[in-house]
């Protein structure tokens, strides 16, 4: 089922907690600064080792990469990085799209009964509130239809959207209760 719940992502006891990382995912400001300071300094040791796929890049666009999260009430930190938005004609909606799918792909491989996200991309990264949240509950709805179709009797997994705003929470949970979801 998916929730959107209005908190700091950093408190909440999930199996695991979705960073808004940057392709270096060596930390940052926002929900990434914050995640870093509650895991504490062996999550930046974690993600040291994550293998560079070209220099300076650990986590391209739109994928995802797991680590434990220490210090943290959740297991496992899933570190993904949204597009930045520069219009919407660069691919971003895609790439929004498959920071969420991959994400809950690592999650279901690390049989997560629980995954928490941020509002990907629209801090920092500047991607308009609505449009953002559309393909995060369209991403969530297609991948719980998915994993319904071949669960065999577990217990569904809980996707849960933690907006840091009142304001994002307010935009959310308004989208998720309107059955019908637009194509973007
Ligand atoms: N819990 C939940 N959500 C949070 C928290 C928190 N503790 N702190 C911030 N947020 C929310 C923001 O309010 C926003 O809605 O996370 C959402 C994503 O905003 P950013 O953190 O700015 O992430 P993003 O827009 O994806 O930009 C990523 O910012 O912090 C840097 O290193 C990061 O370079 C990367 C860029």
């Amino acid at each position: 089922m998916i929730k959107i719940i209005h908190s700091d992502i950093t408190t909440l006891p999930v199996d695991a907690i979705v960073n808004a990382a940057n392709e270096r995912m060596l930390g940052g400001g926002g929900v990434d600064g914050a995640i870093h300071r509650a895991a504490g300094p062996d999550l930046y040791k974690a993600c040291l080792t994550v293998p560079e796929v070209r220099p300076g890049v650990r986590c391209p666009t739109g994928e995802a990469r797991i680590t434990p999260g220490y210090r943290l009430p959740a297991r496992w930190v899933i570190h993904t990085v949204g597009p930045v938005w520069r219009g919407g004609t660069h691919g971003e909606p895609e790439k929004l799209a498959a920071c969420y799918r991959n994400s809950l792909a690592l999650a279901a491989e690390h049989a997560c009964r629980s995954v928490a996200f941020p509002c990907i991309s629209t801090g920092v990264y500047g991607y308009p509130l609505e449009p953002a949240a559309r393909i995060a509950i369209r991403e969530a709805r297609e991948f719980l239809a998915h994993t319904e179709a071949q669960r065999h009797g577990e217990r569904e997994m809980e996707v849960v959207i933690c907006c840091f705003s009142e304001r994002d929470f307010n935009v959310y949970n308004t989208l998720l209760t309107q059955e019908v979801s637009h194509d973007y």
